[in-house]
């Protein structure tokens, strides 16, 4: 695991959107894991900003998505598939038939969750898994005691993770789904590259545990910490209760393949 602390959002989600397009420069046909939430709208700004302004092209490129509520149909604004389309797929030149999402509609959840992990399969894998960090400490919705080897899956939403995305639903807890279909911890830990996205002072608490606590299923993004290739992206603030703080910034500021990422302006999109 590497943490890479910068300023800010926008700089971590610059950096973070620097990084994918590396990855789909190289390998146009890369298969990208989702994530959704107010996080990763920045991230995907910055794609989308690359697309328009610099010509990075999504046409070959797959992508799964992380989760999706269990019933709410495609439509409802708080879908998932709504928010990536807003937020990315109806903006850049992606092929709509290579967007992935799991259906929380379906009438066998089961068969649904099994078809979803043959498709990743059948993609040969996710190459680069985007995430965020929920309250309860989740990866996609792999909330506490989730079995850290989990595949794709039916899943309970805790309280807290209502109440973090109660928002989006004008407020009310009671609107927010209690459950969802998620990719399991497994699923997560077998791409290629998992990177992690992290803002914000109320994040700092559960960050530190899920950086530099114990491996646990109490809080699913420690099994982060068992994943060969993953970096942690994080601002000041989400920062601030990392014991490790100069470490991870000397790594950052020393290590080979960091150094064309290290000049935040030079990052900036042209
Ligand atoms: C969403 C997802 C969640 C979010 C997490 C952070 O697809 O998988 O794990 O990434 O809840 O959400 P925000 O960014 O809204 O704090």
């Amino acid at each position: 695991m590497e943490v890479i602390i910068l300023p800010n959002l926008e700089k971590a989600a610059l950096l973070t959107a620097r990084i994918i397009e590396k990855e789909l420069r190289a390998k146009p046909e890369l298969v990208m894991g989702m994530a959704t939430g107010r996080t990763m709208e920045c991230v995907y700004k910055y794609l989308v900003e690359m697309h328009r302004k610099e010509n990075l092209d999504f046409c070959r490129c797959r992508t799964f998505n992380l989760d999706q509520y269990i019933g709410l149909p495609s439509d409802h604004p708080n879908s998932y598939l709504q928010y990536m389309q807003e937020q990315f797929f109806n903006l850049v030149n992606i092929d709509p038939t290579c967007t992935h999402l799991p259906n929380g509609m379906a009438s066998d959840l089961r068969w649904e969750c099994r078809s979803y992990e043959a498709l990743i399969q059948a993609a040969g894998g996710i190459d680069v898994q985007l995430l965020g960090i929920g309250a309860s400490g989740h990866i996609g919705f792999n909330e506490p005691i989730s079995a850290l080897a989990s595949r794709t899956r039916e899943k309970a939403l805790t309280p807290s993770t209502r109440e973090q995305n109660a928002e989006l639903f004008g407020g009310d807890v009671n609107k927010v789904p209690n459950r969802a279909i998620t990719m399991g911890v497994g699923t997560i830990l077998e791409a290629k590259r998992c990177i992690l996205v992290a803002t914000g002072h109320a994040k700092a608490s559960i960050l530190a545990k899920a950086v530099e606590g114990p491996i646990t299923s109490m809080v699913t993004a420690s099994a982060l910490q068992l994943h060969p290739n993953c970096q942690v992206i994080v601002d000041e603030d989400a920062a601030s209760l990392l014991q490790g703080r100069e470490y991870y910034r000397w790594i950052f500021q020393n290590e080979v393949e960091w150094v064309e990422f290290q000049d935040m302006d030079a990052l900036d999109i042209r």
